[in-house]
């Protein structure tokens, strides 16, 4: 039986920083408020005009990721691309990664579990691997949050976290009993689904009822968050998803090299690391430098304290992430 490790990973994230101090100019908030709340200082948005779309950062950090594992895209099975902010309505971005990748009649599969999207894609993965089914999958996180945020003071709860960019992993099959996938546990509680939700357009208001209604005060085609509600979640279930990985493997938590969140709020990362006594070298942060890029997050930071030397061959690395859906993911897994 096959396990499947992260052979690559790579990430992009466009040139374009954007300041709290920018935003400042933009809707009524302020630097200290966003950091004070949220740990944020800058994120990237993609400049209107510019040629990234969320397939094309994919596609980006998919080669970086490649190069570092060592193979070409010919050698790719199979892609499983994560988003909330697909180029399309229809099709999903994975299509187009098989078409900018230049590669031959490969599967695509495209992801809907917004800031759980990353593990849910890499469970998926793991399972394909598993069965002998495919050697090399390409997981893709990426998003375009900053062209459909209500850049406006109505909108600034939310419009203040989120940031675009996208990260990758090359997932291959290994036969070494000390690498790679432990295990990945998925949640969702769908009660809660419009705690945290972009509602329309949708199949009960189709784009032609919104124009023809021309309502200004409709924001049902903005991002919402019930931003306290979420955030009492997310620092429950996050401890709980990381347990269960940590539990199922007989592991604890001081077993963790480095615990990788999906970088929501500084602060839920700062609960969660007090609450399960884990020391600042063991929690990777960088949501200071990009904000909240949901499917991309966790690929994003994983590369970078990979390029920083934080994770190296036999590490002990958590994932874990929770948002819109209600869901939640953890995958616990030696480098
Ligand atoms: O990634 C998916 C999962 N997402 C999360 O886990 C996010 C979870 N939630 C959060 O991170 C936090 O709830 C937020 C950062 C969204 C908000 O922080 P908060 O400490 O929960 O603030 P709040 O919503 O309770 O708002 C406090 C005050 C309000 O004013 P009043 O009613 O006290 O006068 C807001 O109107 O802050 C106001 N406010 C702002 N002020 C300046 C809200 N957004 C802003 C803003 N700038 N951007």
């Amino acid at each position: 039986m096959y396990k499947s490790r992260i052979a690559g990973v790579g990430h992009y994230v466009p040139d374009n920083v954007v300041t709290n101090q920018d935003l400042e100019k933009l809707m009524d908030t302020s630097n200290e408020w966003i950091i004070e709340r949220t740990g944020i200082e800058e994120r990237r948005f993609v400049k209107p005009g510019s040629d990234d779309t969320p397939s094309t950062m994919g596609t980006k950090a998919a080669r970086v990721a490649m190069e570092r594992a060592g193979v070409t895209p010919d050698e790719i099975d199979f892609i499983v691309f994560a988003t909330l902010s697909p180029d399309y309505y229809f099709p999903g971005p994975g299509v187009l990664v098989q078409e900018q990748l230049g590669i031959k009649e490969i599967g695509a599969l495209d992801v809907r579990n917004q800031c759980s999207g990353f593990i849910y894609a890499l469970s998926v993965a793991d399972q394909f691997i598993k069965t002998g089914m495919y050697k090399n999958i390409l997981v893709i996180g990426s998003e375009l949050h900053s062209g459909g945020l209500d850049m406006t003071t109505r909108g600034r709860n939310v419009s203040v976290i989120f940031g675009d960019g996208a990260g990758a992993v090359v997932l291959q099959a290994t036969e070494n009993e000390n690498s790679g996938i432990l295990s990945t546990h998925l949640h969702s509680e769908g009660k809660h689904a419009e705690e945290l939700a972009l509602i329309g357009p949708n199949t009960g208001k189709w784009v032609p009822e919104i124009i023809e209604a021309n309502d200004a005060e409709d924001i049902s085609y903005y991002p919402y968050m019930n931003g306290n509600f979420v955030f009492k979640h997310a620092v429950t279930r996050f401890q709980e998803v990381i347990h269960e990985a940590l539990q199922t493997n007989n592991k604890a938590a001081t077993d963790i090299k480095l615990l990788v969140p999906h970088q929501a709020n500084l602060r839920i990362s700062q609960y969660i690391q007090k609450k399960m006594a884990l020391s600042n070298d063991q929690v990777y942060n960088n949501i200071m430098r990009y904000g909240n890029t949901t499917a991309a997050s966790i690929p994003i930071a994983m590369s970078e304290a990979w390029e920083e030397g934080k994770i190296k061959e036999g590490d002990l690395i958590c994932l874990a992430a929770f948002g819109s859906g209600f869901t939640w993911a953890s995958a616990l897994l030696y480098w």
